[in-house]
C-alpha cells in the first residue's frame, strides 16, 4: 500500500464515519508559545473550549507537522523533524467509545495490522485512572493487552502553557506506537491547574511515517516510499546511513518550512532553518556528495508532495537554499580547520567556533568526535545565553542606564537604542536600494531617527514614483532576508572615499574614520561612512516598509520608513 492510497483510506473511513475534512494548517502556528505546529490538534485549540466555534462537531485532517526537540538525534532508526499526522477530532460531539471503535477498525480492517497491545492511563497523582477506556477496549477486543501508564506516558498535553488535555489510550504495532487517542476532559492553567472542560473533546494523532512503515512492513520509518526515493537520489557507496537518514530529513523540513515562509537567521524559526540547512551542507561536504545534488531532492520532495501541499514552491526553496550555502561555504571550511587545529574542545569554544564560522553544535560535536566528548546541547546554549547577556550588561554599564548616546544615536535606554540601531542600517539598505533603482548615486542631505521611523534626505531632480519605491522596499526586503553580515571597518579618509564609500558632501569628516558595509567583502550591497551603531545582520532589520517621499526646500527629496 503507497503512502497515497494510506492517506485516501483515512479520508474516505473518516468521511464514512461522519467527519468533515480540513486541510493542513501552516507550520507556523498562531499560538505564539509554541514555535511550529507539532499536532494536528493546535490548529483545533479553542474549539474544546469553545465548540459552537468549530466548523463541525467532527473533523479529520494530515497535519504537517515539526518537532525540533530531538534535531541531533536524526540519522538514527526512529527520529525526524517533519512529519504528518492524521488525525480525527470531536469538540462536543463523540466521545472514548466511538474513537476507540473508528481507531480499532481502521487498523485492523482498513491497514490489515494487527494489534500487539494499547496502553491506557493508569492514574497519578489526584488524577483518577481512565476505567472507561478499559472497559471500552474489554468490550471491543477482548483478548487485547492492556498496559498501564502513569502521567509521563499517557496523559497528554496541553501544548504551550495552557490548554486542554487528558488521558491517552496508544496503539501499538509491531513494537511501536502508532496511534495516540486523546481524551481532552481537562484544561490545563498556566498555573498547572487542572479544571474540568465543560465539554469533552476528543484528539488523535497518527503519524503517517510510523503507519506507512506498519503497513508497508519496513524495517524503519527510512524504508517507506515517503523516504526511499529521496535516499536513492543519494550516493549509496561509503556513505552512512545516518547520512542518508540526516539529509533526508533536513531536506523535508526545510523544503516544508521555506514554503511556509520562514528565511534562516539566528532567532527561533529561523534559527531552527538554518541549523537544518547547514547540517545538510556539513555533511555533503564531509562525504563528497555534491551540494547541486540538493536541488534534485528538493524537486523529488515537491514532486512526491504537491499534490497534497500546493504552497511547496520550489523556486524559494532552491534560492533560500543556494543564498545559505553560499553565505555558509566561506567560512564553515575556515572553521573546521580551526576545529582540526584545536587539543580539545569544550562548551565555551565550540560556541566561539559557532560565532565566528557558524559551524552548528552538532557538526563540532561530530567532527570533534572525542575531543569534543565534553560537549553538551544544554552547555553549548548556556554559552550562548551567557554571550547575550554579557552584551546586554555592556551596553547598560556604557550607559548607566540613563539616556544613552552611541555613535550617532541617542535613546533613552537601550529598547530605544536598539529599535533605533535598527533602524540606522535600514536607511542604509533604503539609500543603496534607491540608488539601484535610479540608477545613480544619491547625494545625501540629512537623517534624522527617531524610535517609529528613520527620515532621510537626498538630491534627486524630481518625484519618486510608487513604482520606483515599492521596488527600492523589495530590494532592501531582499538584503533583509539574505540577512547579510553589517561589518565595520576604521581607515583613512582618503582610502575610504576611494573605495567607493559613500558620505554625506556637506560634512566634515576626521583623517580617521569609521566605514560600515553591508554583505560580503568584494560583493558589498552597501559601503558608507559613518559612526554607527548598526546591527550586525541585516536580518536584525525587520521588515522594512517606506511610508511617504515628498519634496523638502532645497531641491531634496524626502523619505521615510519604518521597520517592522
Ligand atoms: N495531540 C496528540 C499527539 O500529538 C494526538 O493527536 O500525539
Amino acid at each position: 500500500m503507497t503512502h497515497q492510497e494510506i492517506r485516501e483510506k483515512f479520508r474516505k473511513f473518516m468521511g464514512s464515519k461522519g467527519h468533515k475534512w480540513v486541510a493542513s494548517s501552516s507550520l507556523l502556528p498562531s499560538d505564539p508559545s509554541v514555535l511550529f505546529t507539532t499536532a494536528g490538534m493546535q490548529q483545533f485549540k479553542q474549539y474544546y473550549t469553545d465548540p459552537s466555534s468549530a466548523p463541525a462537531a467532527n473533523v479529520a485532517s494530515i497535519q504537517k507537522c515539526m518537532r525540533t526537540s530531538d534535531i541531533d538525534e536524526v540519522g538514527d532508526e526512529s527520529h525526524l523533524t517533519f512529519f504528518e499526522m492524521l488525525g480525527n477530532f470531536s469538540f462536543n460531539g463523540y466521545w472514548k467509545r466511538e474513537a476507540t471503535q473508528y481507531a480499532h477498525e481502521f487498523i485492523i480492517k482498513e491497514m490489515g495490522l494487527k494489534i500487539d497491545h494499547v496502553s491506557i492511563f493508569g492514574g497519578e497523582g489526584d488524577i483518577p485512572a481512565d476505567e472507561e477506556s478499559e472497559k471500552i477496549w474489554r468490550e471491543i477486543a477482548p483478548e487485547i493487552v492492556i498496559k498501564k501508564f502513569g502521567r509521563a506516558d499517557n496523559f497528554w498535553g496541553p501544548t504551550g502553557n495552557e490548554g486542554p488535555c487528558g488521558p491517552t489510550t496508544e496503539i501499538y504495532v509491531n513494537g511501536i506506537e502508532v496511534w495516540n487517542l486523546v481524551f481532552n476532559q481537562c484544561y490545563k492553567h498556566p498555573d498547572g491547574r487542572l479544571e474540568a472542560l465543560e465539554s469533552p473533546g476528543v484528539d488523535t494523532g497518527m503519524g503517517l511515517e510510523r503507519l506507512a512503515m506498519a503497513v508497508q512492513k519496513k524495517e524503519n520509518v527510512f524504508g517507506t516510499d515517503l523516504f526511499e526515493p529521496l535516499i536513492q537520489m543519494l550516493p549509496q557507496d561509503n556513505i552512512s546511513k545516518k547520512v542518508h537518514r540526516i539529509i533526508a530529513d533536513h531536506a523535508r523540513a526545510a523544503a516544508f518550512i521555506i514554503s511556509d515562509g520562514v528565511t534562516p537567521s539566528n532567532k527561533d524559526k529561523g534559527y531552527v532553518l538554518r541549523r537544518l540547512i547547514r547540517r545538510i551542507i556539513v555533511q555533503c561536504h564531509l562525504n563528497g556528495i555534491e551540494i547541486e545534488a540538493m536541488n534534485d531532492i528538493f524537486a523529488k520532495i515537491v514532486e512526491l508532495y504537491s499534490q497534497y501541499y500546493p504552497e511547496l514552491d520550489i523556486s524559494k526553496i532552491k534560492s533560500i537554499f543556494a543564498v545559505e550555502n553560499e553565505k555558509f561555504q566561506k567560512t564553515f571550511k575556515n572553521g573546521l580547520k580551526e576545529l582540526e587545529k584545536m587539543g580539545s574542545v569544550d562548551n565555551a569554544s565550540a560556541f566561539k567556533l559557532y560565532e565566528s564560522f557558524g559551524l552548528p553544535f552538532d557538526v563540532i560535536q561530530e567532527v570533534g568526535g572525542s575531543k569534543a566528548s565534553s560537549l553538551t546541547r544544554n552547555g553549548f546554549e548556556e554559552e550562548r545565553k551567557r554571550h547575550q547577556e554579557i552584551s546586554r550588561a555592556g551596553v547598560e554599564k556604557k550607559f548607566g542606564g540613563h539616556g544613552m548616546k552611541e555613535g550617532d544615536l541617542t535613546a533613552a535606554n537601550k529598547e530605544e537604542l536598539w529599535k533605533k540601531t535598527r533602524l540606522h542600517t535600514a536607511t542604509h539598505i533604503i539609500v543603496a536600494a534607491l540608488e539601484r533603482v535610479l540608477g545613480q548615486k544619491l547625494p545625501q542631505a540629512g537623517s534624522d531617527i527617531m524610535a517609529e521611523r528613520l527620515r532621510f534626505d537626498f538630491t534627486f531632480p524630481r518625484k519618486v514614483t510608487l513604482e520606483e519605491l515599492k521596488k527600492a522596499e523589495n530590494i532592501a526586503n531582499d538584503i533583509v532576508a539574505k540577512d547579510l553580515p553589517v561589518i565595520c571597518e576604521e581607515m583613512d579618509l582618503q582610502v575610504a572615499l576611494d573605495s567607493g564609500a559613500s558620505a554625506f558632501f556637506k560634512l566634515k569628516y576626521p583623517p580617521r574614520v569609521k566605514v560600515y558595509s553591508i554583505g560580503e567583502s568584494g560583493a558589498y550591497f552597501s559601503r558608507e561612512l559613518c559612526g554607527g551603531p548598526h546591527v550586525s545582520r541585516t536580518g536584525q532589520v525587520g521588515h522594512i516598509t517606506i511610508t511617504k517621499e515628498e519634496s523638502v526646500s532645497g531641491g531634496n527629496r524626502r523619505i521615510r520608513a519604518v521597520v517592522n
